[in-house]
């Protein structure tokens, strides 16, 4: 069971710092937890964390080492910064961002040549799924994916509906369950759950089968109920 806070654009430096050292005392029950901080804050929770089993992750990564591409950050940077993973394909990168099947591959692929971890986000709109399209796009999400890899060492996808994110409409545990296990059947991953998790739900939503942890936005951004979500997750607090 993965627990991940997506920070999103929160967070500078002095904060991340101060989440990190408070998060190391807190107690998280038996999830892995990796944070998401922006990328100025990266060196700082990466800092805090060090020695610890939490692991730290950025939100975005490009698909070259190195190049002409202003305003991007590469997998070979991140690794030396200390940072395990990153998030590729978030929908608000795909929607206000430009970003798209194809460069979420490319940045997918990249990551796991360098050996970041990777959290691959899919999930589909509210337009989309009130016309029954949600398996259609999720099939062109994953199979993107699943073209770009060798072998699927290190990856992870988050299934986010679009309709859920920042809304504080979560999706039920059996609408999650029946996506994630269709995701699974094009691409056998682990796949987490995202979009309005809070602790008053992520137990429920932990307990499907094919729930294999979650990706938290609003609150992660808290230590409280960051932890309380971890907690909650955890298979010994489950019945
Ligand atoms: P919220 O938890 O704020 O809905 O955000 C979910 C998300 O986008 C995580 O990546």
């Amino acid at each position: 069971m993965l627990i991940a806070g997506n920070w999103k654009m929160h967070k500078g430096p002095a904060e991340a710092g101060a989440f990190c050292r408070a998060l190391r005392e807190a107690d998280l029950g038996t999830v892995d937890v990796v944070v998401c901080p922006p990328d100025v804050s990266l060196g700082a929770a990466v800092q805090a964390l060090a020695g610890t089993e939490i692991g730290v992750a950025a939100q975005n990564v490009h698909w070259a080492a190195e190049g002409p591409f202003t305003g991007e950050v590469s997998a070979p940077m991140l690794r030396e910064l200390g940072v395990y993973g990153t998030i590729v394909g978030h929908s608000e990168r795909r929607q206000h961002f430009g970003e798209t099947d194809e460069t979420v591959a490319l940045r997918l692929a990249a990551a796991l040549e360098h050996g970041l971890q990777v959290i691959a986000c899919v999930g589909e709109t509210e337009a989309e799924r009130e016309a029954g399209e949600t398996q259609a796009v999720l099939a062109r999400q994953v199979g993107a994916i699943a073209a770009a890899i060798g072998d699927t060492d290190g990856l992870v996808l988050a299934y986010e509906p679009v309709w859920a994110i920042g809304t504080g409409r979560t999706a039920t545990p059996a609408i999650a369950q029946e996506a994630h296990a269709f995701v699974k059947t094009i691409l056998d991953v682990p796949v987490l759950y995202g979009g309005s998790v809070k602790p008053e739900n992520a137990g429920e939503l932990a307990a499907e089968q094919d729930v294999d942890g979650a990706l938290v936005g609003g609150a992660s951004l808290d230590l409280s109920s960051f932890a309380a979500i971890c907690r909650a997750a955890s298979p010994s607090s489950r019945s």
